[in-house]
């Protein structure tokens, strides 16, 4: 099944948490149960938290249908804010709430009785457009990477993560696909392992060559020639290509500016933020200490020892080759690029301004 599936008027979510050894699907009939399942990560990457939130707002929409107009606008704003609270730096979940807002704020002459069916019109379309995106990223992004060699990514950026084929995975994907023969070191990204438990799942599914190291492996792969290409995605850009993205990505940008590797960026425009000047703006979620002390359940560190766990880090644009978006390749001066490509209606080409 999809990461994400509405069926009957309920939202049907794969425990990302369960993968890859159990296929468990929970049913979400409330925004408070997606917001839930978001929190807990059993709905994660940034694209797919943006599509699970807009379905979120539809089970809000279709609550309470006593209420008037401006009752259940409210519940719905506050079901909106309850779901982006829910994972604070991925942007997409803001972006999908304020769609979904829009729409119903234009549903037909404020009838209650047109709100669901406005929601889920705009859920559905956020939907179709990621899965349009991804694939306009994969093709854009697998014409970037060298026709063989290795390409290192990290946490997982692929059809659990998106509608459609992924976005750095997706290029990687699609790059496999279109004859070129590139090897995969698969980060198993610490702490909660989306590189080891989902992006290994996914590629070994889609028979592409690939390794999964240690995140410390990577400085060593590098030096030893080992590494030709980064590939990551993004939870938020910056107006001014400043990217966060999963702890750990960027460790990988300095050690591949280092060593003269390229370090792509792979996400829809989706996920630029024009009203986050910079990265040093970008709200980075701290999640559970357990995590870190106890992975899998299993606890490693002595009981009360004090730890720290950012989800997420920002990678300076100037650490950037090029981001891939659905709508061409930002190259530097990368904000300059992302301006034109979010102005731009739909040129399907590389922009370098
Ligand atoms: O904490 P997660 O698993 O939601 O983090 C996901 C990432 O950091 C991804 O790299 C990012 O969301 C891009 S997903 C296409």
């Amino acid at each position: 099944m999809k990461a994400v599936e509405w069926a009957d008027g309920t939202l049907r979510i794969l425990d990302q948490t369960r993968l890859p050894h159990q296929e468990v699907v929970i049913e979400a009939r409330t925004a408070r149960e997606v917001a839930a399942a978001i929190g807990r990560m059993s709905v994660r990457g940034a694209p797919l938290l943006g599509i699970a939130a807009a379905y979120g707002m539809v089970l809000s929409a279709s609550g309470d249908s006593r209420a008037g107009w401006e009752g259940r606008m409210d519940a719905l704003e506050r079901a909106g804010a309850e779901l982006i609270a829910s994972r604070p730096t991925a942007v997409n979940v803001a972006w999908a709430v304020g769609r979904t807002l829009d729409a119903a704020r234009s549903a037909a002459d404020r009838c209650p009785a047109a709100l669901p069916a406005a929601v889920l019109h705009e859920a559905q379309r956020i939907e179709r457009e990621d899965e349009v995106s991804c694939l306009a990223i994969a093709r854009l992004g697998a014409d970037l990477l060298p026709g063989s060699g290795n390409v290192l990514t990290h946490c997982n950026t692929g059809a659990l993560a998106t509608a459609g084929c992924g976005t750095a995975l997706g290029m990687i994907v699609a790059a496999h696909e279109a004859g070129k023969h590139l090897h995969v070191w698969v980060d198993e990204t610490r702490p909660v392992l989306q590189g080891a438990r989902l992006t290994a799942w996914e590629l070994q599914r889609a028979e592409v060559p690939m390794t999964l190291v240690a995140d410390s492996a990577a400085g060593s792969l590098m030096a030893r020639g080992l590494v030709d290409a980064v590939a990551v995605g993004a939870d938020r850009i910056a107006a001014n290509g400043d990217t966060a993205n999963k702890v750990g990505t960027y460790v990988l940008a300095v050690l591949a500016g280092h060593h003269g590797i390229p370090f792509y960026v792979a996400a829809p425009l989706s996920t630029v933020d024009v009203t986050t000047a910079t990265g040093a703006d970008i709200v980075i979620e701290e999640r559970d200490p357990a995590e870190v002390l106890a992975p899998g359940g299993t606890p490693f560190a002595p009981a009360g020892t004090r730890v720290a766990n950012p989800a997420f880090d920002v990678t300076p644009a100037s650490m950037i080759t090029a981001i891939v978006t659905d709508r061409g390749v930002a190259t530097p001066p990368l904000g300059a690029a992302l301006r034109t490509l979010l102005g731009a209606p739909a040129p399907r080409q590389a922009v370098s301004p």
